[in-house]
């Protein structure tokens, strides 16, 4: 199978590029990404050198080149993505030009190649804010709160439009929070975990009493894997951990595998919109897959500090200059960059 997959030097893509060429031999991965800030061919080192594996740079908005790259491909797994949820409220538009115009281009273009399958990877977040003890299934109405999950929503619209209007062979899988080796240290876990271990304080938005359901994503790849082999077209499937948590309490776990005093605990202004729960019910992954996941939190929380600890030259790499004006802007001053408002026509991020 050859497999034309977007977005692969992020982390969750260069994680489901070493799950898929070291399980799977003869399997061969194009990795189509346009490298932003959140793309870095570091993730990729271990199968740099395989024959099986090749790297396009380009943007999957671009249709001529993802046509040209494409060519050829038994199946497309799309991961490539603007991310973050607060990024997409400072900043936009590169998350709705990405997400939303990039994800019909590969779709319009797969459609014209007969590409035979095609995995769009979506997000929990899809279904907005639950109640304080509500589970979404795959039926749930799709409610996003913010730019990253509406686009997210609408990227997953486009791909139903595809199933229904062309018959279409596009299957969604939607995700819990994930975390594990090779996350950018922007978001909730891996954030936390460095800053604890250069005992810097660790920002709680709000009350921290949010809620998320962590999944690792070793657990979360091995179920894409099943989804694209052996998943129902047309199909959406959950993929949780079913480990919902705090973040607050996931934080004080986190400092105590550290070994790190509480008093780095550090209440900030919370983020706006944001959703206090996710939660998913995955019923369908295991009937239909035989899929759950196998990552006890805590074994997983251990696993990823020590990969975090170990993997210092890593960790410099991603937290160079643009890393630290990020973080100076939306964390040192917090209150005053919140409020500032990005131009309509904000580039795509680099
Ligand atoms: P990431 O931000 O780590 O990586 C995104 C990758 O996409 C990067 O390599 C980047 O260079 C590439 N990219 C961005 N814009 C591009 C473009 N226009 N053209 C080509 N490449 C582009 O993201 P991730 O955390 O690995 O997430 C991967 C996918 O999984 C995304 O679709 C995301 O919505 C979804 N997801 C993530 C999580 C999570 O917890 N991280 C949870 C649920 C779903
Ligand atoms: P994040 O990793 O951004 O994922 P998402 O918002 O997509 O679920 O955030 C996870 C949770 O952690 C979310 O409730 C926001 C919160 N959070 C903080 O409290 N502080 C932080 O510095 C970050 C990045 C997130």
């Amino acid at each position: 199978m050859k497999i034309f997959l977007t977005g692969g030097a992020g982390f969750i893509g260069s994680n489901f590029i070493r799950h898929v060429l070291g399980l799977r031999k003869g399997y061969q991965v194009v990795n189509y990404d346009k490298l932003t800030y959140a793309g870095n061919l570091a993730n990729l080192q271990e199968v740099a050198g395989d024959p099986s594996y090749q790297f396009v740079k380009g943007d999957i908005c671009d249709a001529p080149r993802v046509e040209e790259a494409m060519r050829g491909a038994d199946a497309v797994v799309h991961f490539a993505a603007e991310s973050h949820v607060d990024r997409s409220i400072y900043e936009p538009a590169p998350v709705i030009e990405t997400n939303v115009t990039g994800t019909f281009v590969l779709l319009q273009v797969a459609r014209t190649l007969r590409v035979p399958r095609f995995v769009h990877i979506s997000t929990d977040e899809v279904y907005g804010d639950m109640a304080p003890d509500g589970v979404a299934h795959e039926d749930s109405p799709l409610q996003p709160s913010s730019p990253y999950s509406s686009s997210k929503a609408g990227s997953d619209l486009i791909v139903r439009s595809y199933v229904r209007t062309y018959g279409f062979p596009a299957l969604i899988t939607r995700s819990s929070n994930n975390y594990g080796p090779y996350q950018f240290p922007e978001k909730f876990l891996p954030l936390m975990i460095t800053n604890a271990l250069d005992d810097k304080p660790l920002p709680i938005y709000g009350d921290g009493r949010q809620q998320r359901d962590w999944l690792h994503v070793e657990d979360n790849c091995r179920g894409i894997l099943a989804v694209l082999e052996k998943g129902r077209v047309g199909e959406v499937y959950n993929i949780g951990g079913l480990d919902v948590e705090e973040n607050i309490s996931i934080a004080r776990r986190l400092l105590r595998l550290t070994g790190k005093p509480e008093s780095l605990l550090s209440y900030v202004q919370d983020r706006p919109g944001h959703d206090r729960r996710y939660a998913l019910r995955c019923d369908k992954m295991a009937e239909h897959l035989g899929w759950k996941p196998a990552m006890a939190l805590e074994d997983g929380l251990r696993q990823t500090i020590d990969w975090y600890k170990s993997h210092g030259e890593w960790l410099s790499g991603v937290r160079g200059g643009a890393y630290r004006s990020y973080y100076a802007k939306y964390y040192e001053n917090r209150d005053a960059s919140l409020g500032e408002i990005a131009p309509v026509g904000s580039k795509s991020s680099s």
